[in-house]
This record gives C-alpha cells, sequence and structure tokens, in this order.
C-alpha cells in the first residue's frame, strides 16, 4: 500500500508531518504494511495536508486531514471517508491546470532521482549534452520563454546575450529571492521538485558556456534552503552535472531589493545590497564583473521541458506573445488558494471566481493585485482581462510574478494604497531621491487626500509621475501601481477618514 503526503512548506503548517506520525502508529497498531512517500505539494493549499492513496494505479485524496481523521481511514473503506475526495486529478481545480513545469511537483519524492527519471527527468539536459549551444539557446527563443520573475524579456535572448559575450569565466545565476507578496511558485518549486530546477541551470550552464551556478534563495525559505541544498548533494553523488558545471546555494538575509538583479548581484559579492546602475547589463558584466545570467527559478524550471518536448509543443499553448504556461498563485481572501499552473490567457474571472470560487469570506470580491506589492489592484469589473504580459500591460498592471492576491468588499483601498507607499518607503535602498523620499512623502500625501485637503490628489499625481520617471529600479519606479490604480478605481476609498495600514 503507497499513501502520499506533501511535507511543502504549507503542508507543514497546516500539520502533515502530525497527520504522518498518526498514519505511521495506526499502522503499526494495525501490523499493516505501507510506504509513506513525503511528496512536494500539488497547489491545492486549502486541502493541505492532503493524503493520497494509490489504488490500481489511481491516487484517491483525503483532505484537509487532522490527526483525528487518520483512524477512520483504516476502519472502513476508505472511500467513505468524510475527507475523501475521489481522485485527485479529478479534482476540478488540479484537472483544468496545464502541468509542464510543475508536472513533478505533488506527484514524487522530490529527492528520490530514480522518481525523477522515471517522470520524464533530465531528458532535457540528455538532449541538450549533444547540441551546440547556439542550438540550445535558439530551441529556448522559438519556444518563446519570457522572464517568468516578472519583467517577461525572452529567455533565449538573454542568453545568446551571454553566449556571445567575451569573458574568461561565465555564472548562471537563479534568482530565488521571491519577495512579492501572495507569491511562493519558486519555493514550491524548490521543495518539491529541485531536481527539475538543477537540470535547467545545467542546460542554461551548456548553452552559455557557464562552469558555475548560483542559487540565490531569500532566508524566509528555510525549507526551500534545505530540500534544495541536499538535492545538490544527491545530484553531485551521482555525478549527474557531468565534469564542467556545479551549483552553490547562497542565502539572502531578509531585504526585499535583494531580489532586483544588480541588489541581488551586490549582495552575492559581500556587498551592500543596493542597486546598480544598468548598463552595463548582468548579462555583459554581472557576477564579479563577468557576463552572467540571471533567471527566475521558475524560467530556469521551465527549461527541462521546453528542451525534452521541443520548443513547438511550448509555444502551443499560451496566448499572443505570452507563450507557454504560468504558475498562477492566488492567495488572500481566497476560497481555494494555491497555485493553479495555466497556459497564459485565461482571464482573471475565470480563474478568481470559476476556479477559485472566490472570497473565503464568501463576499463579493471587490479586487486582486496583480504583481505584489508593486502591481495594480484590477476592479471586478476588469475581470474579463486575460493573464498574459501585454493584456496586462494594456489594462494598466502588470502580470509580474503573477502572484494574484484577492479582497473582498470589505477591504479598504485608500489604506492599501497607504500600504504600498509605506512598503516602498521601507524596503527602499536609498540610492535614489524620487523613492527614499518620495515614497514617506507618498505616505503623507495620502494622510492628506483622506483628511479632505483638496490640492492633496494632484500632489500625489506630481509625486506617481517622478517616482515612475525617476526611479533607479522597480521598487521606486512601480510604487505608483497600486498607488494610482486604487485612486482610480475605488476614489470612494480615499474620502472618508479611515485607519492607515499597520
Ligand atoms: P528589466 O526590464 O530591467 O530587465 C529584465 C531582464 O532582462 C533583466 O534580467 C535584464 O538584465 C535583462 N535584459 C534587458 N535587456 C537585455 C538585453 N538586451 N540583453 C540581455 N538581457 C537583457 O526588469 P527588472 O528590473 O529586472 O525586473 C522588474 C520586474 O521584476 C518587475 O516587472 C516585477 O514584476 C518583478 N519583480 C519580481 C519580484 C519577485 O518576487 N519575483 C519582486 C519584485 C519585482
Ligand atoms: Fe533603491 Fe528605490 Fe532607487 Fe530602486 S528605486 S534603486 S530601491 S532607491
Amino acid at each position: 500500500l503507497t499513501l502520499y503526503l506533501s511535507k511543502d512548506a504549507a503542508a507543514l503548517a497546516l500539520g502533515a508531518d502530525e497527520v504522518a506520525r498518526a498514519i505511521a502508529a495506526e499502522a503499526a497498531a494495525r501490523a499493516i504494511e505501507l510506504r509513506l512517500v513525503r511528496t512536494g505539494s500539488r497547489g491545492m493549499v486549502w486541502l493541505e495536508p492532503l493524503l493520497e492513496i494509490e489504488r490500481d494505479g489511481v491516487r484517491h485524496g483525503f483532505g484537509p486531514l487532522e490527526v483525528s481523521d487518520v483512524k477512520p481511514l483504516f476502519e472502513s473503506d476508505s472511500g467513505d471517508h468524510p475527507k475523501a475526495l475521489g481522485p485527485v486529478e479529478a479534482i476540478p481545480f488540479f484537472a483544468r491546470q496545464t502541468r509542464l513545469t510543475f508536472a513533478r511537483c505533488g506527484v514524487i519524492d522530490p529527492l528520490d532521482l530514480d522518481a525523477y527519471r522515471a517522470h520524464g527527468g533530465m531528458r532535457g539536459l540528455e538532449r541538450a549534452r549533444g547540441m551546440a549551444p547556439a542550438d540550445i539557446v535558439a530551441e529556448v527563443t522559438e519556444s518563446g520563454l519570457r522572464g517568468r520573475g516578472g519583467a517577461g524579456f525572452p529567455t533565449g535572448i538573454k542568453w545568446k546575450t551571454v553566449l556571445e559575450a567575451e569573458g574568461p569565466q561565465k555564472y548562471i545565476v537563479c534568482n530565488a529571492d521571491e519577495g512579492d507578496s501572495g507569491t511562493f511558485a519558486d519555493r514550491m518549486l524548490m521543495e518539491g521538485d529541485p531536481f527539475c530546477l538543477i537540470e535547467g541551470m545545467a542546460i542554461a550552464g551548456l548553452a552559455v558556456g557557464a562552469s558555475k551556478g548560483f542559487v540565490y534563495c531569500r532566508s524566509e525559505y528555510p525549507h526551500a534552503i534545505r530540500t534544495f541544498g541536499v538535492a545538490l548533494d544527491v545530484v553531485r553523488e551521482g555525478d549527474l552535472l557531468g565534469e564542467g558545471f556545479d551549483i552553490e546555494l547562497r542565502v539572502g538575509a531578509g531585504s526585499y531589493v535583494c531580489g532586483e538583479e544588480t541588489a541581488l548581484l551586490n549582495s552575492m559579492e559581500g556587498k551592500r545590497g543596493v542597486v546598480r546602475a544598468k548598463p552595463p547589463l548582468p548579462a555583459h558584466k554581472g557576477f564579479l564583473g563577468r557576463p552572467t545570467v540571471i533567471n527566475n527559478v521558475i524560467s530556469l524550471a521551465s527549461v527541462p521541458v521546453i528542451l525534452a518536448e521541443g520548443a513547438a509543443h511550448y509555444k502551443s499553448f499560451g496566448l499572443g506573445r505570452s507563450l507557454g504556461t504560468v504558475p498562477l498563485q492566488v492567495a488572500g481572501n481566497v476560497k481555494h488558494g494555491g497555485l493553479f499552473e495555466a497556459a497564459f490567457g485565461m482571464t482573471i474571472g475565470e480563474l478568481v471566481e470559476g476556479v477559485c470560487g472566490g472570497t473565503a469570506s464568501g463576499r463579493p470580491v471587490k479586487a486582486v493585485q496583480i504583481g505584489g506589492p508593486l502591481g495594480a489592484y484590477f476592479p471586478a469589473h476588469m475581470f474579463d482581462t486575460a493573464l498574459g504580459y501585454e493584456e496586462c500591460d494594456a489594462a494598466g498592471g502588470l502580470i509580474g510574478h503573477a502572484g494574484i492576491v484577492v479582497f473582498d468588499d470589505t477591504a479598504d483601498m485608500g489604506a492599501m494604497a497607504r500600504f504600498a507607499m509605506e512598503f516602498c518607503a521601507v524596503e527602499s535602498c536609498g540610492t535614489c531621491t524620487p523613492c527614499r523620499i518620495g515614497a514617506v512623502r507618498g505616505m503623507e500625501t495620502i494622510d492628506r487626500i483622506r483628511a479632505g485637503d483638496p490640492a492633496a490628489p494632484a500632489i500625489l499625481a506630481d509625486l506617481c509621475e517622478t517616482m515612475r520617471d525617476g526611479s533607479l529600479c522597480a521598487l521606486g519606479g512601480f510604487t505608483p501601481y497600486p498607488v494610482e490604480s486604487a485612486l482610480k478605481h475605488f476614489p470612494e476609498d480615499f474620502m472618508a477618514r479611515k485607519e492607515a495600514a499597520e
């Protein structure tokens, strides 16, 4: 009898280890032999801890499980169990997905290399080993893959720049400093399928001629750090990276701006994590001044399937210039939150209302914020916007790293706008004035608007323009997105004097 239970951080937080212990104790008491495989997460966070029992090759789900639910599992036909969900892959939230990047996440033991291979792992790297670097770059370019960290720059073009750059040493740096609110795709991938990221980095190394890779992971992800570290040991023992490539894991120290690529490089070099001016691009002068590919976790983890299945397969999904799939992460006040990998093109409404069932509170959805703390608020009347780079941009926002935070009609959008300025003030690296000082003035000006000062709205508009045009990086430059979208769509929330956000 084989059972599967997630050990993803979200499942652990909801009691997965306690459930695992109860299963082991119950099985021992009844002298039943079973194999409990600890997996990553299927992404259905509201069902965690989600136990899966395999029967005739089909996995049947039970969740969200509590310790008290374990005994009845052993007592009767478990299909009658009050937490029985039926075949996991038929649960609508799962069945409606297109799992390319997250195909193995929640399915296999993340540290079992044989299982990784059995589920299609290493095929991309094996193919890449037989290709010329320029051909690997061409395949990735052809796939249409764009940077999943948020900016959407074509990955193949970035790799081509590094391939063609002169340098005695080149590097691959994976940005796992996933700081956006409501995002967890990088974490889930590193905890649930770390070999996939390692394989993607090894392919990137072959493509551009880099012999060394780094993963820069935020310190707030202890489980991802641990799992990825063990995965690195496993591939080194199995000599799977080959002689010419190795990866080192570096851990950040809690700064949001260190997710910005040049601040990240400074941090890796042991310097203060402040933003560098571009140019030079990291592709030309990156880590230690050498040509460096910096890609997000999901960008790199999408590469193995592109090489394994071919660019044409990958780009057969998507919409317009947003090709392939994107792991949409839905959080906040939502009934069925989690990670939903889908081809680009689904509308906000289909996802939030159709797939995720609206709010957890049962009240109407007032708005969603897409793209983290620097992303715009979309009101319900814009829920026909398709989730794609150009489509979100045309609607006055950004898809970013595809984090979607849901708010119900009790949310105070004036307070959220103030919070955006406060977040910018707290996290600013201090290099440029519009961000360092502008964000503080922004908080004060929003307070003045909410106090009824008729001169303040024009000052805020002017300030937002200065921040947008005069900031060196996205932190100062994009903070106007949440502020102006909140003001535009919810002006009534700025009229009444309300408590400012903490
Ligand atoms: P950017 O537009 O300046 O650059 C995008 C990427 O393309 C960079 O890696 C840059 O070096 C590269 N690039 C640009 N031109 C190139 C060329 N000709 N050749 C090779 N490479 C080239 O955007 P930036 O500032 O790196 O990222 C901003 C985005 O980050 C925002 O859209 C936001 O959504 C996202 N973000 C993500 C967070 C997360 O937690 N994942 C947190 C905060 C922001
Ligand atoms: Fe630093 Fe803010 Fe300027 Fe970015 S915009 S470089 S975070 S001061």
